[in-house]
């Protein structure tokens, strides 16, 4: 593969411990299909897109001269994170006869990761899966840590599993052609990561705004390899989420309350930048971090220029009745990750998420608007 690629390896604590490389470069899609057959000699290929990154002409760019199968999901976006399309993908597997040798590509965004990745999980009893991420929020997070899964008709990531790519590939070229809202939406999960676990990349981020939003190729691949390295660290350290690893969830205790009341007008990282403001406002109210914490945060975020008030339209009673549905939630108790200061969790007797008093959290939301 061409020069210039960076590989960082993410760490699996299963038994025996096993590891995935992630390689990290410009331009590396055309060599990607070649380089897995020669890796993995005698398998087939099979690759999952979406309508989107086939119009944009990732796919073909992909595919080159190799043979391989492929299954493009249409209409792309987060209607077609269904058991639908597991099930479509599946059939076709079988019609084609692709057996347990099959090496699954999954290449697109977030929604494209889950479902080609919950697909492998389960088909024949698992198959591999390299993803190859071309969205912001794919290549800062969903490619990496091996969730997986789709969505029912009541929620998101219904059905799910944990399941560990064999490789992920993070091509910061492809980001060239993603919508600008979508772009600006999905650096969120890199600013989450910075404020969850280090200052000095919060800085970055802070100095070098300016050209990751002009998309310049080298700032994408500093941004890619702290996303793969912070993310790989938290999950290798707590690879089901029994504790640590919620602090991924950092912003998204309001955030995803906000995305669902928003009947999902909002893009995730918009809501999570508000569920960001959110958890800023309560750790200041409740004396863990100081007001200049959430003022960098917050002039950050508006350069970005994503949302960091609720939208109109939304009750405190509909938050709160989301948010005591969220996964974090304890006995119908919400449940925060909060900030201590810029790259430090709050972490009290070990517990990273933590109950909130619901006089507080309304105070919080009424500062939100
Ligand atoms: N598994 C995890 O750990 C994890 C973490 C975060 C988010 N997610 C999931 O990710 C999904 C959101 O991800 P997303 O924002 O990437 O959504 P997405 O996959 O829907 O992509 C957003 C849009 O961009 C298009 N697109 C993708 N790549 C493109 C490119 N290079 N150029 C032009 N258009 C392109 C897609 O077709 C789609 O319309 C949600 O379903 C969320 O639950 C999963």
């Amino acid at each position: 593969m061409s020069a210039g690629v960076h590989t960082l390896t993410v760490r699996v604590p299963s038994r025996p411990e096993t590891a995935y490389e992630v390689r990290i470069g410009v331009g590396l899609l055309g060599g990607i299909l070649a380089e897995l057959r020669q890796g993995w000699v005698g398998s087939r290929l099979f690759v999952v897109s979406d309508g989107n990154v086939r119009r944009h002409g990732h796919l073909a760019t992909l595919l080159g001269h190799e043979p391989a199968g492929t299954f493009v999901i249409d209409p792309p976006g987060e209607g077609s994170k269904t058991l639908r399309t597991v099930e479509a993908i599946v059939s076709h597997l079988e019609r084609e006869r692709y057996g347990r040798d099959t090496l699954l590509v999954a290449l697109g965004g977030g929604v494209v990761g889950d479902v080609a990745g919950f697909a492998a999980a389960i088909f024949k009893r698992g198959i591999p899966c390299i993803q190859v991420p071309t969205t912001t929020v794919a290549q800062a997070d969903s490619a990496i840590g091996g969730k997986v899964g789709v969505d029912s008709d009541l929620s998101k990531n219904a059905y799910g599993a944990f399941s560990h790519p064999l490789r992920v590939y993070i091509d910061v070229a492809t980001l060239a052609t993603l919508d600008e809202r979508h772009y600006r939406a999905g650096l969120i999960e890199s600013v989450k990561h910075a404020l969850i676990a280090d200052a000095g990349y919060f800085d970055y981020l802070d100095a070098h705004l300016d050209m990751i939003l002009a998309r310049d190729e080298a700032a994408l691949l500093r941004l890619a390899e702290r996303n793969v390295a912070i993310k790989g660290d938290v999950v290798f350290r707590d690879p089901e989420e029994s504790n640590l690893r919620r602090v991924l969830n950092f912003g998204h205790t309001i955030g995803h309350a906000v995305e669902s009341a928003s009947g999902y007008a909002l893009h995730h990282g918009e809501a999570v930048a508000i569920g960001i403001v959110g958890a800023c406002l309560i750790a200041e109210r409740l004396g863990l971090a100081r007001v200049e914490v959430r003022l960098r945060v917050v002039a950050l975020l508006r350069r970005l220029g994503v949302p960091v008030s609720l939208p109109p339209g939304v009750s405190d009673e509909q938050l709160l009745d989301l948010m005591t549905r969220d996964k974090k939630a304890r006995g119908g108790t919400p449940r925060f990750v909060l900030l201590e200061a810029i790259g430090r969790v709050h972490c009290p007797g070990g517990q990273y998420a933590i109950a909130v008093p619901e006089n507080m959290l309304l105070s919080a939301l009424g500062d939100l608007r």
